[in-house]
């Protein structure tokens, strides 16, 4: 486990206490004497993930950087356990930051076996949880809980909106290909539904154990089943791998692919020809204008010598949220009921565009439909607006 101190935060917080020292016969005892609010980054940093969980804690540090390297006012110190996107190690890595570091936020993860289990031992310790990708339906349904909440999306949801522009693009037959896991069969379910609902079939459900890339089998039978269209959930460099392969095996001739947004995203620099003209769904694009996202974008270009992406925006409004929570309460992390509360009404400035939490502490959002050019996920146009998440038995 590797712990993280920014030297930085440090000597602000030396020069803080000194001039509060300065201060003392006039003011009393300084509030710079707090100690620092413990925050557990717990995500992928090797595997097929390892990319998104790079962005999502970069984002994360750049909004807490902008904000004074604070929390309501409070210095910070960061923990930070690999999960590796292994559901089997989640409980010991959790544990490990739960128990042993006392941290005082949880923040994590990207896959959804590992957040499935994050999120009982949150309930369990009754700790802070904000997820930063994960999209399990179920932990804002019916395992939704007031202290965990969610800042980027339920997998359904990119599902629901594909579904739904295939089905009005008039497209009769689809085969869905996916990791074999609750992220793929629920995107997959969102498709499903609302494609079937417009008029189509899915005709084949085909799937492969997480994170396997041996693709030439079901490219070959997506092949002799010649349907209108192909939806996919992978990402990452599964994601990389999946598009080449469709490409490579002659298919984008033929049977238009079209997916979650995951597909194209932080992966297009890889994927090169293979991908372009790909249509996909997100709650985020790179060509979006509003200001937030203008700004975002140059911070995180100039930080990290990159381009952001959907995990980084992602990142970026889980600390926007903390920040929400924290500074109701002036970092006094005892006050979980008030930061429960400004949590829950937040209204965030999300690079996305304007953000709001359902009641199960789920994204309410606008699902873009987007079309790969050249590097960029060009949005051309709103799938689905305000998306939320339909009641599953979130009982709060
Ligand atoms: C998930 O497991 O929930 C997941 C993983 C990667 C993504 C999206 C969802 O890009």
């Amino acid at each position: 486990m590797k712990v993280t101190r920014n030297p930085l935060h440090r000597i602000a917080a030396i020069a803080v206490a000194g001039a509060a020292a300065g201060l003392l016969l006039s003011a009393g005892p300084a509030s710079a004497q707090q100690p620092k609010i413990k925050i557990g980054l717990m995500l992928p940093y090797t595997g097929t993930f390892a990319a998104l969980g790079t962005s999502i804690t970069n984002a994360f540090k750049l909004a807490i950087d902008e904000n004074g390297g604070k929390l309501g006012g409070r210095e910070i110190e960061y923990f930070t356990v690999d999960d590796e996107s292994d559901p089997a190690k989640a409980p010991d890595n959790a544990n490990k930051l739960i128990k042993r570091d006392q941290v005082d936020v949880l923040v994590g993860t990207v896959h959804s076996g590992v957040a499935l289990a994050m999120a009982k031992l949150a309930r369990d310790n009754n700790t802070l949880l904000v997820i930063p990708n994960a999209g399990a339906d179920d932990i804002t349904g019916p395992l939704c809980a007031a202290n965990v909440f969610r800042t980027s999306f339920s997998n359904s949801q990119m599902g629901i909106a594909m579904g739904k522009v295939m089905a009005e693009q008039k497209k009769k037959t689809a085969v869905t290909l996916t990791w074999k896991y609750a992220a793929g069969d629920e995107s997959v379910g969102g498709f499903k539904e609302t494609f079937e609902a417009g008029g189509g079939k899915v005709i084949k459900e085909l799937s492969l154990p997480f994170p396997q890339v041996e693709f030439q089998s079901y490219l070959t039978e997506i092949a002799a089943l010649k349907p209108d269209v192909v939806y996919v959930f992978f990402a990452g460099g599964g994601a990389v791998k999946f598009v080449k392969d469709y490409a490579a095996a002659g298919l984008n001739k033929t049977i238009p692919l079209v997916g979650a947004g995951f597909l194209t995203d932080g992966t297009l620099e890889a994927q090169g020809d293979a991908a372009q003209g790909l249509l996909t769904t997100l709650h985020y694009g790179d060509g979006l204008t509003n200001p937030k996202n203008n700004a975002f974008r140059a911070a995180y270009a100039k930080a990290f010598k990159t381009d952001p992406d959907v995990y980084a925006v992602q990142g970026y409004d889980a600390a926007q949220l903390l920040i929400i929570g924290m500074n109701a309460v002036k970092g006094d992390t005892t006050k979980r009921a008030e930061i429960v509360k400004a949590m829950e009404s937040a209204k965030i400035d999300s690079p996305r565009g304007s953000l709001a939490l359902s009641k199960g502490h789920n994204p309410i959002h606008d699902i873009y439909l987007r079309k790969v050019e050249g590097k960029e996920n060009k949005v051309i146009g709103v799938a689905v607006k305000d998306l939320t998440d339909p009641p599953r038995g979130c009982k709060l």
